[in-house]
């Protein structure tokens, strides 16, 4: 089975009740649910995983190595901060495609460093949850 695994980092478990401005009102129940179906229609089986911490970041990408035939990734604020997640990202030799789904760009300082991303293939920013299945998308393809 040809198994896409998504992980997504701290607080996007509060997807749909957290800053709304920036995040959306889709759950992230929603938008797995979404996504899954996507990935089913294709062939592809979407394996999605949430944690607050950055460890088990880590574990996921690498428990699920065997398995996956890319990545798709939300580290959240640890895009800005994991030097660890961007480790465990440049030991990955499959397609990883990093999503943001506000854009950070035009936000707080801060958030101007992306870490994580330096060490994937792609990434997507700014454009909600269509982000997700554009990634989706170019790893199918
Ligand atoms: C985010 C952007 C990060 O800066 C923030 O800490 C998040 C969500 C996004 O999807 O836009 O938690 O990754």
């Amino acid at each position: 089975m040809n198994r896409i695994i998504m992980i997504n980092g701290p607080n996007l478990n509060w997807l749909g009740k957290r800053e709304e401005n920036h995040y959306g009102k889709s759950s992230l129940k929603e938008l797995e649910d979404e996504l899954s179906e996507i990935a089913r229609d294709q062939g592809y089986e979407l394996l999605s995983f949430q944690t607050n911490s950055e460890g088990e970041f880590i574990d996921l990408l690498q428990k699920n190595y065997n398995q996956a035939s890319g990545y798709i990734i939300n580290p959240g604020a640890y895009s800005h901060t994991s030097l660890a997640i961007m480790d465990a990202l440049l030991s990955i030799d499959k397609k990883v495609i990093e999503v943001h789904l506000s854009n950070v760009t035009a936000r707080e300082e801060i958030r101007q460093k992306l870490l994580t991303a330096s060490a994937c293939d792609g990434i997507i920013i700014g454009l909600g949850k269509k982000g997700y299945k554009l990634a989706l998308e170019s790893i199918i393809n």
